[in-house]
C-alpha cells in the first residue's frame, strides 16, 4: 500500500528529469495541501528561476507527464504555475484493497536496527509513582512500534537496585524476618516497608550505625548481605510484575538490567576517564567538567563520577549503560525514556561517553523527555498528605470508574464480560490519555476526562471499534476474509479511503521521531472520518450489493487499522462495549 502523496513525489521528480534533464534529479516536488484539489504541487514555482524558464512552462511539462500515469485523475495549472492535483479514485481503491489483503495493513518494514530502550526504571523496595507510569507507558508504546517496524528492540529496565538506602532496607529486613508479613508487604505496598525502615533509621542511632555498616558490607560483596539484598529484589519483582501485568506492559524479568548490573564496570570506567584526561580530581572527588554545561551564575556543572567517599555517582552508572549498549548489545540507536528533569544529567552522560569513545558518531542516542503528571492544583500529583500517589490505587480507581459506566450502559451483558470491559476501558483510558499528549509536556490527571466517551480519548476509540464489530457482526462479515472490491463514488467514501492509506506514514513517523501522540491523533481523526462516512453512506442498507460489499470492506479495514494502532500503543479494544 502506498499513500497517494508518497507516490506523487517520485512521479513529479521523474517528470522534471524527463523534461529538464539530470540537473533537477531529486528536486523537492513541494507538495502542499490544496483547497481546490487533493494536493497542490508547487515545484514549478520553486524551480523556474533555476531553470531559466517561466513557472507556467515548467508546470505544463510536469502536468503533461503526470497525465500519462494512473495515479492522477486531473492535474491543472492555476495562477502563475501552481498545479492542483486530484488523485484517481480507482488508484486509491486499489491501494485500499492491497492494504486489506495485507496482514500488516500496508505498514512497510524497515531495515533492522538494534535499539535498546531504557524505560520504566522503578526503584527496588519503593512504590512506583505516576512518573514511572509515564515512562513505562510511553517506553512500551515505542518498543511495540519499533518492533513492528522490523527492528530488534532490547528492553532495558534500569531499576534502582543499588546505593545507600539498601543498608537500611537490608537491616530492616533482617529485623522483621525474611519471610514475615512485614517483609511480604514489599510485594503489594513497598512504601510501607520503606517508611518503616526509614523511621527506624531516623529514630535509632544504633540502627543507623548498623545500616551504614551494612552499606559497606553490601558494596564489599559480603555474601550474606547480597543474599538479603537479593531477597528484597525478588519481593520487588513480584510488585513490579503486578503493575506491569495490570498495565498490559511488555516488560518481563528478562528485561531487568538494573544499576547493580554495572557495579563491576565502574572502577574501570573511572580509571579510563581519568587516563583519557576527561575526568579530573576536584576536592577529593573525580569529576567531569564539560564546556557549555553551566548552572547558576555560569558556574560549570560537574558530573560526579566518583565521590570523595569513594562511592560512584548515578551518572557513572549511566555512562556504563551507554558503553554496554554500544559495545555489548551492538546498538544502532539508543533511547532513554526518562523524565525531562534529567535532561542536563543525560546530556552530560552522552557527551562524556562520546569523549571517552564509548559512543561512536553513527550511533544515535536520544533522550525521550517525559513530562510530569499533575494534580488539579497543577502541582506534581500527590495525596492530600503530600505522600506520593500509589499507582495501583489510581489504576483501581480508573477501572471502578469504567465499571460504573458499563454497568449502567450494558446491564444485559454477563458479569464477567462487564468486568473485563471495565478493565480494558479503565486501563486503556489512562494509558491513552498519557500517550495522546506530547511526551514532554505535563498534563493534569483527570479520570472524568480520560474516560469520557467523546473527544480524543481511549474509550472513544474503543467504542468506535466495538461499533464497527457490531456492524460487521450484523452483516455476517469475517474481518480477516472480507475482500470485496472497493468502489469510491461518494466523497465520504473517498475521504475514509485516503485516511486509511496514511497508516504506514504515521507509524514510520512515530518510529523516527518517538512521538506516539501522533498515532493517537491519526486514530482519532480516522474514527471521526469513519463517523462522517457512516452518517453519509448507509452500509447494511446500501442501494446495491456491490456498494454494500465495498462499504463493508472499508468498515473492515477501518476496524483493523484502529485495532492495530491501539495495539501499537498498548491499548486493548473490547469486542463489545
Ligand atoms: N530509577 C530512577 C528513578 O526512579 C530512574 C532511572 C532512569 N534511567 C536511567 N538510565 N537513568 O528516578
Amino acid at each position: 500500500m502506498v499513500a497517494p502523496i508518497d507516490a506523487l513525489a517520485p512521479a513529479v521528480q521523474s517528470a522534471l528529469v524527463a523534461a529538464f534533464g539530470e540537473d533537477v534529479r531529486g528536486a523537492d516536488p513541494v507538495v502542499r495541501p490544496s483547497q481546490f484539489a487533493d494536493v497542490q504541487v508547487n515545484a514549478a514555482m520553486a524551480l523556474a528561476k533555476r531553470l531559466g524558464r517561466k513557472p507556467r512552462e515548467v508546470a505544463d511539462a510536469i502536468v503533461e507527464h503526470l497525465q500519462g500515469g494512473d495515479l492522477v485523475a486531473s492535474a491543472e495549472v492555476s495562477g502563475p504555475g501552481f498545479i492542483n492535483v486530484t488523485f484517481d479514485d480507482a488508484w486509491i481503491a486499489r491501494q485500499v484493497q492491497a492494504a486489506q489483503a495485507d496482514p500488516r495493513l500496508g505498514v512497510a518494514t524497515q531495515p533492522t536496527e538494534i535499539i535498546p530502550i531504557d524505560y520504566s526504571a522503578p526503584n527496588v523496595a519503593k512504590e512506583m509513582h505516576v512518573g514511572h507510569l509515564r515512562t513505562t507507558i510511553i517506553g512500551d508504546a515505542l518498543a511495540r512500534t519499533l518492533e513492528h517496524l522490523g527492528h530488534t528492540v532490547i528492553r532495558q529496565n534500569h531499576v534502582g537496585d543499588w546505593g545507600t538506602p539498601f543498608g537500611m532496607l537490608v537491616e530492616h529486613l533482617l529485623e522483621v524476618g525474611e519471610d514475615s508479613e512485614e517483609a511480604r508487604v514489599v510485594e503489594t505496598d513497598p512504601n510501607a516497608f520503606y517508611q518503616a525502615a526509614r523511621s527506624k533509621f531516623d529514630g535509632s542511632e544504633d540502627f543507623a550505625t548498623r545500616a551504614r555498616a551494612r552499606v559497606v558490607k553490601l558494596q564489599a560483596g559480603d555474601p550474606e548481605t547480597l543474599r538479603l539484598w537479593g531477597r528484597l529484589y525478588d519481593l520487588s519483582k513480584v510488585y513490579f510484575n503486578k503493575v506491569y501485568s495490570t498495565l498490559g506492559v511488555t516488560l518481563t524479568d528478562d528485561d531487568l538490567a538494573g544499576e547493580s548490573s554495572y557495579n563491576a564496570d565502574l572502577p574501570g570506567i573511572c580509571e579510563d576517564l581519568e587516563a583519557k584526561g576527561i575526568a579530573t580530581v576536584d576536592e577529593g572527588a573525580l569529576v567531569v567538567f564539560l564546556p557549555g554545561f553551566t548552572g547558576r551564575e555560569d558556574k560549570p556543572v560537574p558530573l560526579f563520577v566518583r565521590k570523595s567517599d569513594g562511592g560512584y555517582g548515578y551518572g557513572t552508572t549511566d555512562v556504563a549503560t551507554v558503553r554496554h549498549r554500544v559495545r555489548d548489545l551492538h546498538a544502532d540507536r539508543i533511547l532513554y525514556v526518562i523524565g525531562v528533569t534529567q535532561s542536563l544529567h543525560l546530556q552530560m552522560v552522552f557527551e562524556t561517553a562520546r569523549r571517552a569513545g564509548y559512543l561512536p558518531d553513527d550511533v544515535e542516542v536520544v533522550h525521550v523527555k517525559i513530562g510530569s503528571v499533575l494534580g488539579e492544583d497543577r502541582k506534581i500529583l500527590k495525596t492530600r498528605s503530600g505522600a506520593p500517589l500509589r499507582l495501583m490505587y489510581l489504576l483501581d480507581e480508573a477501572v471502578q470508574h469504567a465499571r460504573t459506566y458499563i454497568d449502567e450502559a450494558r446491564p444485559e451483558l454477563p458479569e464477567a464480560e462487564r468486568a473485563e470491559i471495565a478493565r480494558m476501558v479503565g486501563i486503556g483510558g489512562v494509558k491513552y490519555a498519557d500517550l495522546s499528549v506530547a511526551h514532554d509536556s505535563d498534563y493534569v490527571f483527570d479520570l472524568d476526562r480520560m474516560l469520557a466517551l467523546t473527544g480524543n480519548t481511549g474509550p472513544y476509540l474503543q467504542y468506535a471499534t466495538a461499533r464497527l464489530r457490531s456492524i460487521l457482526r450484523s452483516a455476517g462479515v469475517d474481518p480477516e476474509a472480507q475482500d470485496a472490491p472497493v468502489l469510491l463514488t461518494e466523497p465520504a467514501e473517498r475521504d475514509l479511503a485516503l485516511r486509511l492509506l496514511d497508516l504506514d506514514g504515521v507509524v514510520a513517523q512515530v518510529g523516527a521521531i518517538y512521538e506516539p501522540h501522533r498515532l493517537c491523533t491519526y486514530l482519532f481523526e480516522l474514527a471521526q472520518t469513519f463517523s462522517s462516512f457512516y452518517e453519509a453512506c448507509p452500509v447494511l442498507k446500501a442501494d446495491d450489493e456491490a456498494t454494500r460489499a465495498s462499504r463493508l470492506t472499508l468498515c473492515t479495514l477501518t476496524l483493523r487499522t484502529l485495532v492495530q494502532g491501539l495495539d501499537l500503543l498498548g491499548v486493548e479494544a473490547p469486542e463489545r462495549m
